[in-house]
């Protein structure tokens, strides 16, 4: 999978090329582009905003260098073509809809992701409405600019890039996939501080395993995400009898 990144701070993002996803690039599965969006700009300062019209604090980013930088690229004009071609254009903006792992699966099957990432009050509207950029946000609180956030959501997508993590399906069974949040894991030594591993771990009785883990997520998820809960129960109903009992034991 190719990600261009298009920014006013391309250095920021060796924090995600270190590491996994690095090593991802490495081996060929990953191909990261950073674009320095100055660059692309005619003015003989490299100046790449401006005030707004209509008043108001801060800068605005420029149309002219984000508009060269992603014909540089060679990007599709429309959602429609890149569709097409399994592409995403993507603006990180703390209006857009918020990303969850949902929208992370289906980022993960594109060909190629392009993030553009604002900074200062955002970028002209005219580039978001002649490219047909799709807003993306991280949360309802505000970032200083999009290159964190960009940085989350290509650290979230990549590892559910096939061959990214070291071990392949350790993405797959983590709990927040089956709609929980994930029950409490422990490893060496057996005794630390005082505080034992739970028996039932050392046993190995994977049954009894599965259904410890099973009621730990369950608890964890009704006291800190009783919203996941609610929706883990209505889209599943295909629990085995013994799972049903720990829900029961749970829920009451
Ligand atoms: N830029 C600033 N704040 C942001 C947020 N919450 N999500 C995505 N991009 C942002």
């Amino acid at each position: 999978m190719k990600m261009h990144v298009l920014t006013l701070f391309p250095e920021m993002f060796t924090a995600v090329t270190g590491s996994i996803l690095g090593r991802a690039q490495e081996k060929g599965i990953l191909e990261f582009q950073f674009i320095n969006i100055r660059d692309f700009s005619k003015d003989k300062h490299k100046k790449a905003d401006d005030y707004t019209f209509g008043g108001g604090p801060g800068l605005l980013m420029l149309a002219e260098p984000i508009f060269g930088a992603l014909s540089h690229l060679g990007m599709e004009k429309s959602k429609a073509e890149r569709e097409h071609v399994h592409k995403k254009l993507l603006y990180m903006s703390p209006r857009g809809k918020v990303l969850n792992q949902k929208k992370i699966e289906t980022l993960a099957q594109e060909e190629e992701i392009t993030i553009l990432c604002g900074h200062y009050e955002g970028v002209d509207q005219r580039v978001l409405d002649y490219w047909e950029m799709e807003e993306v946000s991280i949360g309802d609180y505000v970032l200083t600019g999009g290159e964190l956030a960009a940085m989350v959501l290509m650290d979230s997508v990549a590892r559910l890039v096939p061959g990214v993590l070291p071990r392949e399906g350790s993405a797959m069974e983590e709990s927040i996939y089956s709609g929980l949040l994930e029950y409490p894991q422990y490893t060496k030594p057996r005794e630390f501080c005082g505080m034992e591993v739970p028996e039932v771990l050392l046993g190995g009785n994977h049954k009894q395993i599965y259904l410890w883990r099973f009621e730990k997520a369950l608890r964890l998820t009704k006291a800190v995400r009783p919203d996941l809960l609610e929706a883990f129960l209505r889209n599943r109903e295909d629990f085995t009898k013994d799972e049903r009992k720990v829900l029961e034991k749970v829920l009451k």
